[in-house]
């Protein structure tokens, strides 16, 4: 059953939506509107806007949008319906009891309790008489039992049913153990425990919740296993979106984190008191790990091993990094040790001036780019400058470019005028080479894949039509009756318009008033934001009526067309051609 429309409407009247998403975003007003840096995604300008007199907003970087029901859900990871809850809780709006479908937040809770569960099993397990194998292997890596708590760390028994025996004592399905997965199923349909005969590594994210665990076999152990099993993603656990230790290093990390490759490195530096180290989850670090350090840091420490995986790693981090804003440092451990074993070996006060010794990325490019070039001959000294003017092309921070150029030509005696030139002509071509690379992504007849109406390839006129007509019903509702008179929401032409049409001739025979709370359970978040950017849009800003009806013309012309074309399907030709005369369109600002 849905959440009733008038509650909907008492909550959105108690909540004003810039003091709900002021906390999270800091916004500045720009006429009637607010604008600030979008929660969601990496940017640097403000393309997040906030309109207080619709109550909605949108990004017009990443696309997501809504009301301030969709923020929440978005800004804590709850569904619709609970974000519904959440904030009728806190201006005090009664719901009717339990009526309504929060399944899949009944299922987060549940993978929660058996992660807790599991996480309290093997940490009993390893501080019992029958763990002391892997106690012993652990504090044989020198960590203390007080470290061991701490992380929670625990062990799998060896057994293929030790866990799940246990978890059904406790009153869990298979079924919600697979969603946890803790349990997998076997060739012939039984359950057996994923993690055995290992060491556990309990993953906690930032709000102190067991979300997933990452398990290391023993050195003696040769099956045919990997040296890491790790959580699958789950309900409650994305890999690519949440750090190791991140639960204890965002108190500790205001000024910078460290970032490492494993799990014991970032327990052993916490054991010798750098409690600002975290690592990615058995992954290569991403975008949205980026996103999660910016909330915390300022600056992010590079800890590589001086390896050429350790290196590659760098550069895909430093690319990764680059529009973050972060302060980006490298350190290289000496001897292709990794920090846990440099700092066993050596102790907290040399990885401390290691740590001090960090450079800057730049500068550790610039560093590594005299690799095997002879710079004291004139041809080596010509290489290295041409390669250190390719770095240097790539840094977008005039200061830092300015401030290594100086230095490159105190040290090597050239003028300042031919390497500006120089860079200056490497960035233009590097300019260039990314444009052709965005209008060759357009051009392609797979660019779908961020467009939140992949069917627009098949009519792009048609498609505007129907954009143009939803703009026009939403700012004059009036006009909904004689549009639901001449269109039935089948004659539309892509479905996700069909379905906002739908939803909108539905709201308006329920003699509801037109409001975007209402799509919210119907849409995701990137189709509400089309929606929201619609209903903010300036198509058919002037002469609705007749616009309507053209838009009308239009998408019942274009409907018979693609109707009566034999494959139903634009050939690559005509598509790019389409394109083509959409990309010349949007130049002469048609819109
Ligand atoms: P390493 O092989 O460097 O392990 O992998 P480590 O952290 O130094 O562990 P020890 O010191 O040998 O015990 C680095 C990280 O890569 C991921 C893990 O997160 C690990 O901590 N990894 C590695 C996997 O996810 N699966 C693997 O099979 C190996
Ligand atoms: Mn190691």
């Amino acid at each position: 059953m849905p959440i009733p429309d008038q509650i909907i409407q008492e909550i959105k009247y108690r909540n004003d939506i810039e003091q709900i998403i002021s906390p999270y975003v800091n916004l500045k007003r720009r006429g009637k509107n607010l604008v600030g840096l979008c929660p969601f995604h990496n940017e640097k300008t403000p393309s997040f806007t906030v309109y207080p007199e619709s109550g909605s907003f949108y990004c017009f970087g990443c696309g997501v949008g809504g009301d301030i029901f969709s923020f929440v859900s978005l800004a804590e990871n709850l569904d619709y319906v609970e974000s519904i809850k959440l904030l009728a809780e806190r201006s005090g709006v009664a719901l009717p009891q339990d009526g309504y479908d929060d399944s899949m937040q009944r299922l987060k809770n549940t993978v929660y309790e058996i992660n807790r569960e599991t996480a309290r099993f093997y940490h009993e397990y390893l501080m019992s008489p029958e763990g002391k194998w892997a106690l012993d292997y652990l504090t044989g890596r020198g960590l203390t039992l007080a470290t061991i708590r701490h992380f929670g760390l625990g062990a799998a028994p060896d057994g293929w049913n030790s866990l799940t025996d246990h978890l059904h004592q406790k009153g869990f399905s298979d079924a919600d153990m697979m969603q946890a997965n803790v349990i997998a199923k076997g060739n012939r349909g039984g359950y057996y425990d994923r993690f055995r005969r290992r060491v556990m590594f309990p993953i906690i994210n930032i709000r102190g919740k067991v979300i997933g665990f990452s398990g290391r076999k023993m050195p003696n152990d040769d099956s045919p296993t990997g040296k890491y099993v790790n959580t699958s993603d789950t309900p409650v656990y994305k890999k690519s979106e949440n750090l190791f230790a991140m639960n204890f290093a965002k108190t500790h990390c205001e000024e910078r984190i460290i970032l490492v490759e494993g799990n014991m490195d970032v327990i052993s530096l916490h054991q010798a008191g750098f409690e600002n180290a975290v690592a990615a989850l058995g992954t290569s670090f991403t975008p949205e790990q980026a996103k999660l350090l910016t909330r915390y840091t300022k600056e992010i420490v590079l800890m590589l091993d001086a390896d050429a995986a350790g290196q590659k790693a760098m550069r895909r981090a430093g690319e990764i990094l680059k529009d973050t804003g972060l302060n980006v440092r490298v350190v290289v451990i000496p001897d292709g040790k990794d920090p846990d074993e440099f700092i066993r070996k050596n102790g907290a006060a040399r990885f401390g001036a290691l740590l001090e010794g960090s450079v800057s990325e730049i500068e550790y490019k610039l560093l590594h780019a005299a690799d095997g070039i002879e710079t004291e001959s004139d041809d080596g000294k010509l290489k290295y400058l041409s390669a250190a003017a390719e770095i240097l092309a790539e840094s977008n921070d005039d200061l830092e470019r300015d401030l290594y150029i100086g230095r490159l030509c105190g040290e090597f005696g050239v003028s300042r005028t031919a390497l500006e030139t120089k860079i200056r002509q490497i960035r233009a071509e590097q300019y260039k080479r990314r444009q052709k690379k965005e209008i060759a992504q357009i051009i392609s007849p797979h660019y779908t894949k961020d467009d939140v109406n992949p069917e627009r390839r098949n009519s792009i006129k048609g498609t505007e039509a129907e954009e143009t007509l939803i703009a026009i019903l939403f700012q004059h509702p009036d006009l909904i009756a004689s549009a639901s008179q001449a269109l039935l929401p089948e004659q539309m032409i892509t479905g996700l318009n069909r379905r906002i049409y739908s939803i909108l001739l539905q709201c308006y025979n329920e003699g509801r008033e037109l409001d975007i709370s209402y799509f919210g359970q119907h849409l995701n978040p990137k189709q509400i934001g089309y929606l929201v950017s619609l209903q903010h849009s300036e198509k058919g800003a002037k002469n609705a009526p007749i616009v309507l009806k053209d838009c009308i013309r239009v998408i019942l012309e274009e409907g018979t067309a693609l109707s009566s074309s034999r494959t139903g399907e634009l050939s690559t030709e005509e598509w790019a051609e389409n394109m083509k005369q959409m990309i010349e369109n949007k130049k002469r600002g048609m819109y």
